[in-house]
């Protein structure tokens, strides 16, 4: 099958990628050339475990191509993805231009009937809307599908290689059958292919992000209250997460969560909603904990110093997760603002994000080529981004090159009662043991 995917971005290269791994002939249109040519080369714009290598092989096996020539792709495909950016726009809602220009220009593209789908997280009616961006410049047949991606960054190629579920939004046979064909490889057994109409498809996927997102903030106000009443939240969440209508994932208390999809998507379904004259209370509450969270990690450091000025500190981890060097809406960034506004200097490292946070902090912080290089000198040490490179730290050798020794864990990763033995001052988030 001919495939032309819009945007190469993380979803539009990752599906791109996968598909062509899965034998399909791919095309991926850009329109920024500097990108194209290092796509072509095989070096790809983004930190992904796996992602160079797959782009390697299907371009050397003929299946991969980049252009930015969008006709010269669609003309021919069977199959359109668009896969471009839908940032934040006025009052939280998704901003669409960027979707409905790539429709339109599919449209002119189009020379035989054609199956357009959507895989950018667009609110509900954007189907509709596209339909009418191709309509205005086609006499070709074609269908719109809604088909969300539900991929996380650091973990890509798994995720769309073999998804929980891929969902399907058409009202259309043809579209459908062609649809079921891309994806067989993928699905399967406990991998259900969902089939719905587009606008549940469009709201499944801000249903599911803001579900996790208040997931999160709910353990987050849970761990706020362990920390008042003198509970532990590790033990209250392994309680929970063992019940099987509860499932584990996604219960675990930190900082916040960031990303580009869960604050963007979260403020979307509100917007949504506010458009037909309800108001989505309960994610107005997921956020403003979400807010309060990732300030708590400073909220704890003024508390036990007093005035931070003339203090250095040492951050473990920039991006907003591990596995990943993205730091937009990482918590890192609030915490280490916090930290210069109140005079303090800082001392940084991350695995990979060291490049991104140059882009926001410049020369106002140090950045550290190991771990223990940016703990050295520091009077507390704030675990941000839970990399598995700082799960095991050497507390000796840590505590050697600190000036105090302080833990501020916002991953709730170390162990406290280690951590004390070793004569540290450990505070966690939700945790009194
Ligand atoms: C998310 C969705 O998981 C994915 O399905 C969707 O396609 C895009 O948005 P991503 O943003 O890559 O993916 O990251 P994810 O792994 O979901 O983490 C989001 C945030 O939640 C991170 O800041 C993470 O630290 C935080 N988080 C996650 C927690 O604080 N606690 C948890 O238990 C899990």
């Amino acid at each position: 099958m001919k495939v032309a995917i819009i945007g190469t971005g993380y979803v539009g290269l990752v599906a791109g990628t996968c598909f062509a791994e899965s034998g399909q002939d791919v095309t991926c249109i850009d329109v920024d050339e500097e990108k194209l040519q290092a796509l072509r080369l095989g070096q790809i714009p983004i930190y992904e475990p796996g992602l160079a290598e797959l782009v390697r092989r299907n371009l050397d096996a003929g299946r991969l191509h980049f252009t930015g020539e969008l006709p010269a792709a669609v003309g021919p495909a069977q199959v359109v993805f668009i896969a471009v950016g839908t940032p934040e726009g006025e009052t939280g809602r998704a901003d669409l231009r960027y979707v409905l220009e790539a429709a339109e220009q599919v449209g002119r593209a189009l020379t035989h009937y054609t199956v357009i789908v959507n895989k950018s997280t667009v609110p509900v009616g954007t189907a509709d809307r596209v339909h009418a961006a191709i309509a205005r410049n086609t006499r070709c047949a074609f269908d719109v599908v809604s088909n969300p991606e539900f991929l996380k960054e650091g973990a890509a190629l798994r995720d769309f290689l073999k998804p929980d579920r891929v969902v399907i939004g058409t009202r259309s046979e043809r579209a459908r059958e062609l649809m079921g064909e891309l994806y067989a490889p993928f699905v399967g057994g406990e991998n259900p292919l969902l089939y719905m109409d587009p606008c549940s498809a469009e709201l499944t996927k801000y249903a599911a992000n803001a579900m996790l997102a208040t997931r999160i903030s709910f353990m987050n106000d849970v761990a706020a209250l362990c920390e008042r009443v003198g509970a532990d939240v590790e033990w209250v969440r392994q309680g929970l997460g063992a019940d099987k209508r509860i499932g584990s994932a996604f219960l675990r208390p930190g900082i916040g969560y960031g990303g580009s999809c869960f604050p963007k998507d979260v403020k979307a379904l509100m917007a949504t909603a506010r458009e037909v004259g309800m108001e989505f209370d309960l994610l107005r509450a997921v956020e403003n904990t979400n807010t309060r969270q990732k300030r708590c990690l400073l909220t704890k450091a003024v508390k036990h110093f007093g005035d931070l000025s003339r203090r250095t500190f040492a951050i473990w981890g920039l991006a907003f997760k591990p596995r990943t060097d993205d730091m937009r809406e990482a918590p890192a960034v609030e915490l280490i603002e916090g930290l210069l506004g109140k005079g303090a200097r800082v001392q940084c490292h991350d695995p990979v994000a060291l490049e991104s946070a140059r882009r926001y902090f410049g020369d106002r912080v140090t950045y550290a080529p190991t771990c223990y290089a940016a703990a050295e000198g520091a009077d507390g040490l704030f675990l941000v981004t839970e990399w598995n490179a700082f799960r095991h730290p050497d507390l000796k050798r840590l505590k050697a090159t600190m000036r105090s020794p302080t833990l501020f864990d916002g991953r709730n990763a170390w162990d406290p009662q280690r951590a004390r033995e070793e004569g540290f001052t450990y505070f966690g988030i939700g945790r009194t043991r």
